[in-house]
């Protein structure tokens, strides 16, 4: 099973940026765990501050891969290149939100990705990348 997690703008600063909301570890520290832990899932990692780049990726693994987890971080919001490649490409996609973007601010609450994706996990921090997986891995 080939399964992509694409990571939008300052998800690479993960563990430095804003630790209140976002937790305390770089998202390559997480990713190694979740290599260690899911052998299976044979996980690759992709991440750009760059919205075509995001969109060249999706398109890029949307035809091969068995799944994509993605958080497209603030173009979640504002991107509908994003959104429409979501919809473009054949692999079932997760969207994931560390914080709880409805608890956040307004503008936080529309997303151009959750119409065309399997579903979506907010607020649930790291641990929504491994519940993404799971969902994945055990689909029928
Ligand atoms: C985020 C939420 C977005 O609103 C924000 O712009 C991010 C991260 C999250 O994972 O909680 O960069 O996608």
């Amino acid at each position: 099973m080939k399964i992509a997690i694409i990571n939008g703008p300052n998800l690479n600063l993960l563990g430095k940026r804003e630790p209140g909301i976002y937790g305390s570890m770089s998202f390559e520290q997480y990713f190694e765990e979740l290599k260690q832990q899911y052998p299976q899932a044979n996980l690759h990692y992709y991440q750009s501050n760059v919205e075509g780049e995001l969109v060249n990726e999706i398109q890029r693994v949307g035809f091969d891969y068995d799944g994509i987890i993605i958080n497209p971080a603030a173009y979640t919001h504002t991107s509908v290149a994003i959104g429409d490649a979501i919809a473009a490409i054949k692999a079932p996609v997760v969207e994931v939100h560390i914080s709880n973007v409805h608890a956040r601010e307004d503008f936080r609450k529309l997303s151009h990705v959750s119409a065309k994706a399997a579903g979506s996990i907010f607020g649930l921090g790291l641990k929504g990348y491994e519940l993404a997986l799971q969902y994945l891995l055990n689909r029928k």
